[in-house]
C-alpha cells in the first residue's frame, strides 16, 4: 500500500523538479507526426524530430504496415524463441544486415533494450572464463541507454570508464593505463551521431585504437541509420569504414519509420549468444508485425531511391548556411541536429516559449541534458520539410533572435 509518507515524498520531489524548471511538459499533438503538426488547434511547424526521411506518415509506409495487420495479425504474444517468430522478423533483420554491411542482425523492441541486452550478456557470462574483469571505455557523452547498459553489467565484473568526449588520446590514455591488467576482454563505445551536438564519432582514429589495443568497438549509430552515407547506412558509411565497426547498435524509431524497434548487428557468433542468453531479448515480446513489414518497406525505398537523403542533407546545408548567416551560434557538421548555442537556460526557455507562440516548434536543452552554461535549441530538419517551410522557420527565429538580441 502506498504510505502517506512516500506519496508526500514523492510530490516533493515533483515539486522540486517543477521549482527548478525541469519539469518535462508532454505537448498534445492532434494527428500525425509530419513538418506540420496541429497543437491546441493550430498549425504547428515541427523542427523537433526525429523524422529525418519524413517517413513516420508516409503513404507507402503506412500501407505496408496496413497490409501487414490483415496479413500476419495485430501482435505476437510471445517472445520470439516461443512463438513469435514470423519469416518478416527474419527477412527484416538479413535486410537490416546486407544494408549496414555486417554478419547478422538481432532485432530488439527498442534499441534501450538493444544496449541493455548486449553489454549484460558480454559482460556478465563466462564465456568459459572461471574469474573475469571486462573494460568498457565509454564516451562521456554516451546516450542514456549507454550509461544505463553499463549499469547492468555487473560492478564486479566490469571496470568502467568514461573518456573526454571523441578524445582519442584521452581514451589511448586510459588503454595504456590498463595495459598490464589481467583483463578478459576490452570494449569501447560510443554512439555514431552525438544527438545534442549533432558531431560524428571518429570512428576512423577509434577503429585505429580498438585494432591496437586489441578492443571491441560497439557503435550506436540510432540518428546515423537512414541519413548519412550514400546509401543511408549511416557514420561508419559517412566516414568511409563501412563494414569495420565490430558491433553496431540502432533504432528503428527516428529516420527508419519512426515507430518502435531496435537492433545489433555485428558477427555471425556474436548474434547466435545474444539470441540465446540476451535477457531483454529473450524475455521479452517480439516486434509487431505491422512495424517490422512497414521497416522492411523503409529500406525498400531506401535501395529504390536515394531522393530522400539527398533532400535531409540537401535541406540541413541550407539551414545551417542560413542560421549562420542570421548571426546565430552553431557547432560545425553535417547532420541535420542543428544546435543553436544560446548557453543561458532561462533565455533559452523563453526563446523555445516565444517560437512556438510564432509557430514554430523547437526544443530548448539545458543543464543537466548538456552542461551548465551551455543552454541550446536543437533544430532537427527533416526530407519533409519543403523550402516554404525551412524559410517560414528561418523567418521566425530572426524574428525572435532579434527580439532577443540574439543576433
Ligand atoms: C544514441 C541513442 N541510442 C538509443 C536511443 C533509444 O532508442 P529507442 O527509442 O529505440 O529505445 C536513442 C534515442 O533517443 C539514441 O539517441
Amino acid at each position: 500500500m502506498y504510505t502517506s509518507n512516500l506519496l508526500e515524498k514523492i510530490n516533493n520531489d515533483l515539486l522540486s523538479l517543477k521549482a527548478a524548471g525541469k519539469f518535462k511538459v508532454e505537448r498534445l499533438l492532434q494527428g500525425p507526426q509530419g513538418p506540420v503538426v496541429k497543437l491546441g488547434g493550430r498549425d504547428i511547424l515541427l523542427f523537433a524530430s526525429n523524422n529525418y526521411l519524413g517517413l513516420a506518415n508516409h503513404p507507402e509506409v503506412v500501407e505496408a504496415a496496413t497490409k501487414a495487420l490483415k496479413k500476419y495479425g495485430y501482435g505476437l504474444s510471445s517472445v520470439r524463441f516461443i512463438c513469435g517468430t514470423q519469416e518478416i522478423h527474419q527477412e527484416l533483420e538479413q535486410k537490416l544486415a546486407k544494408w549496414l554491411g555486417v554478419e547478422d542482425v538481432i532485432l530488439y523492441s527498442t534499441c534501450f533494450m538493444a544496449n541493455l541486452g548486449f553489454f549484460a550478456t558480454l559482460c556478465n557470462e563466462k564465456l568459459g572464463s572461471e574469474k573475469h574483469v571486462d573494460a568498457i571505455y565509454s564516451d562521456a557523452l554516451n546516450h542514456a541507454s549507454i550509461i544505463d547498459a553499463l549499469k547492468l553489467a555487473k560492478k564486479e565484473l566490469v571496470d568502467k570508464k568514461t573518456y573526454a568526449h571523441a578524445n582519442i588520446s584521452e581514451l589511448t590514455k586510459l588503454l595504456d593505463g590498463d595495459k598490464n591488467k589481467d583483463l578478459r576482454h576490452r570494449f569501447i563505445v560510443t554512439d555514431g551521431v552525438f544527438s545534442m551536438e549533432g558531431d560524428l564519432a571518429p570512428l576512423p582514429e577509434l577503429i585505429k585504437v580498438a585494432s591496437e589495443y586489441q578492443a571491441l568497438l560497439f557503435v550506436d549509430d540510432s540518428h546515423g541509420v537512414g541519413v548519412l552515407g550514400k546509401i543511408g547506412s549511416g557514420t561508419p558509411e559517412e566516414l568511409g569504414v563501412r563494414g569495420q565497426v565490430d558491433v553496431l547498435a540502432g533504432t528503428l524509431g527516428k529516420a527508419l519509420g519512426g515507430a518502435v524497434g531496435g537492433y545489433i548487428g555485428g558477427k555471425q557468433t556474436v548474434i547466435d549468444l545474444l539470441r540465446q542468453k540476451s535477457r531483454t531479448y529473450v524475455f521479452s515480446n517480439s516486434l509487431p508485425p505491422h512495424v517490422v513489414s512497414a521497416t522492411i518497406k523503409v529500406l525498400d525505398l531506401l535501395e529504390q531511391d536515394k531522393t530522400l537523403l539527398r533532400r535531409v542533407r540537401q535541406n540541413s546545408d541550407y539551414f545551417r548556411e542560413k542560421i549562420i548567416e542570421l548571426g546565430f551560434k552553431t557547432l560545425p557538421g553535417n547532420h541535420p541536429i542543428i544546435p543553436i548555442m544560446i548557453g543561458d537556460a532561462k533565455l533559452t526557455q523563453i526563446m523555445s516559449q516565444k517560437l512556438l507562440e510564432e509557430g514554430l516548434y523547437v526544443v530548448g536543452l539545458w543543464f543537466p541534458v548538456v552542461p551548465e552554461g551551455k543552454a541550446r535549441l536543437r533544430i532537427q530538419i527533416s526530407a519533409a520539410h519543403s523550402q516554404e517551410q525551412l524559410d517560414k522557420a528561418l523567418a521566425i527565429l530572426k524574428k525572435v533572435g532579434k527580439e532577443l538580441k540574439l543576433i
